[in-house]
């Protein structure tokens, strides 16, 4: 499977910044694409057409949004549908960031509903889980992934289910190693991406076998080996050391 790196930009960047990055990643990637890495950008709604615009004939690198409201169009005052979202470049939606979740309320149901709206719509799509300490440490590790998976797959049709391979993605980013500094090991890791392959097992059979499953929170250019050789880590979703190009540039190629 070519691995993905993903980075998410969260509420940074301006137009012009943003254009700047992505010029510095078209320039800066050289023989890394398009053989072994796909890469992704979750750009802020605003940076998103200067993005795709920087990335335009480029094999490998795809952008994405990273929230939407689940409508074609309406009264939803503030919101941003997703056609809008593909009029201005994006094919892929983030769905279940745990800022999300937790800073802004989004709620299973809410997950559920996105997830199947960004599908029905054409979207590639990619799911965030992951546990907060504290449910770590009362050992609810495997309840959290097995509930956010099973929820958020629940609103799909049959036929969704069966076209997920090479539109889906699972990130599994634990809540207390994001933006903290604070890496999984290796160890965690392993164990949790585990969990999250068996679970996807038992919801979707051997089709789960294709999904790739990336790693994120913390993210670094001194891990990224590390992290990206481990089993069923199929890629990594990257936030802070993302927003420099040299370093995400680096993330790309370690261990490529
Ligand atoms: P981080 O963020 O790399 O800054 O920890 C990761 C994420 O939130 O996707």
């Amino acid at each position: 499977m070519q691995k993905i790196i993903a980075a998410n930009w969260k509420m940074y960047k301006t137009r012009k910044e943003a254009a700047d990055c992505a010029a510095a990643l078209v320039a800066g990637l050289g023989n890394v694409l398009p053989q072994r890495r796909q890469i992704l950008v979750f750009a802020p709604f605003t940076a998103i057409a200067e993005t795709s615009r920087a990335f335009a004939g480029v094999a490998g690198l795809e952008v994405g949004a990273q929230n939407f409201y689940p409508a074609r169009e309406g009264a939803f005052t503030g919101e941003i549908s997703s056609q809008m979202l593909h009029d201005v470049g994006a094919d892929w939606l983030l769905v279940g960031h745990s800022e999300r979740r937790h800073i802004l309320h989004e709620d299973l149901g809410i997950v559920a509903d996105k997830c199947a709206f960004a599908l029905a719509e054409g979207f590639k799509l990619m799911l965030c889980v992951g546990e907060t300490l504290a449910e770590r440490e009362a050992g609810e590790l495997g309840s959290v992934l097995e509930r956010q998976l099973s929820s958020a797959l629940a609103a799909l049709s049959e036929e969704q289910r069966r076209t997920l391979p090479g539109r889906f993605a699972v990130a599994y980013e634990p809540v207390w190693a994001i933006g903290t500094g604070k890496v999984a090991g290796p160890a965690e890791v392993l164990d949790a991406h585990a969990r999250v392959r068996s679970q996807l097992e038992g919801l979707l059979g051997a089709d789960a076998a294709h999904i790739p499953l990336l790693y994120g929170g913390s993210v670094k250019p001194e891990n990224a080996a590390t992290l990206i050789g481990l089993d069923n880590v199929d890629g990594l979703l990257v936030g802070g050391a993302s927003l420099e190009a040299q370093s995400f540039l680096q993330i790309i190629s370690a261990g490529a």
